[in-house]
């Protein structure tokens, strides 16, 4: 069965990006030409997902809010929480558990993005085989930023730590996870780390004592980035940029993978079009209505 619901996890502090979030949320600074959040969106979108719950911080979700209103421009609903303090990552299966009602879930970091063909293929069968948690993991330069995973002869996960000094393997967890309808029960027991949080390679090393933990290899024909610095702000947003202009696509619209995914009719679709300003962006998909 398809997991129905997602959460984006658009908080924290955004301190490594420091003065650009003084006054604004790491997820709505641009990635090129679209606000970074728009990039982890369509992910979960590409994975089929329709209901998604955003929380964020006590001064960043209105304005997200007022970015995203309730979906139905996407066929989709939204709906929002608060998360207080920053207590870890886990703390979204608490406050999300009335959203997850006990069905399976994806998370996915607001500040991840995600690109490369057959991504919607990986991710779509991760999500009908789901049994317990999935993770995908990516081949990094610099794994001891991350939670890192290591791999037994069958290619199942044989470990994790969270961002350790002397990384085991060089492929990194990304923050993108699904999860089954245990989640929310899990996430309570854990206790806070060193940090005063909790640790989401904690929760996944639950499952994987129940020997539920399964992961997928993004490998070299994907594109991950988490734009928690300035300078993966900048790489992120010169990929874009050098394939949408080499190609004269656009990625990450969520206006057309809706109606890619047929969330939407295509009327719907032209109707919300015509209703943006006019912009570059609304050039492009009144172009990809003809293609
Ligand atoms: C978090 C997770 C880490 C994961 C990373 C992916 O780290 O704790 O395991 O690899 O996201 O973006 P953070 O970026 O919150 O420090």
């Amino acid at each position: 069965m398809k997991i129905a619901k997602g959460i984006i996890l658009a908080g924290g502090t955004g301190s490594r990006l420091y003065p650009l979030t003084i006054a604004s949320n790491k997820q709505l600074l641009p990635i090129y030409d679209k606000p970074a959040v728009y990039y982890p969106l369509t992910t979960l979108m590409l994975a089929g997902i329709k209901e998604v719950l955003i929380i964020s911080t006590p001064k960043d979700i209105t304005a997200l809010e007022s970015l995203f209103g309730d979906g139905t421009a996407f066929g989709m609903t939204f709906s929002y929480k608060v998360q207080a303090e920053p207590r870890g990552l886990p703390e979204a299966f608490i406050l999300g558990e009335e959203f997850i009602e006990q069905k399976p879930v994806a998370m996915i970091l607001g500040d991840n993005f995600f690109h490369g063909h057959g991504l919607a293929q990986v991710i779509g069968e991760a999500s009908d085989n789901l049994n317990g948690a999935h993770i995908f993991a990516y081949p990094v330069d610099d794994p001891s930023r991350y939670g890192v995973v290591t791999f037994d002869k069958n290619q199942k996960v044989a470990s994790l730590e969270e961002k350790p000094a002397k990384p085991r393997s060089n492929y990194a967890v990304t923050g993108l996870y699904f999860f089954d309808g245990h989640v929310s029960e899990y996430a309570k027991q854990l206790k806070f780390s060193q940090r005063g949080e909790t640790e989401i390679t904690d929760l996944l090393k639950y499952y994987l004592s129940l020997k539920k933990l399964d992961v997928s290899v993004l490998g070299r024909g994907y594109v991950w980035f988490d734009v928690g610095t300035s300078k993966s702000l900048l790489d992120a947003s010169n990929y874009v940029e050098v394939i949408q202009s080499r190609q004269g696509t656009i990625i990450a619209s969520p206006e057309e993978v809706a109606w890619r995914m047929g969330f939407i009719e295509k009327e719907d679709f032209l109707s919300h079009v015509y209703s943006l300003p006019k912009s570059q962006y609304q050039q492009y998909l009144l172009r990809i209505d003809s293609l």
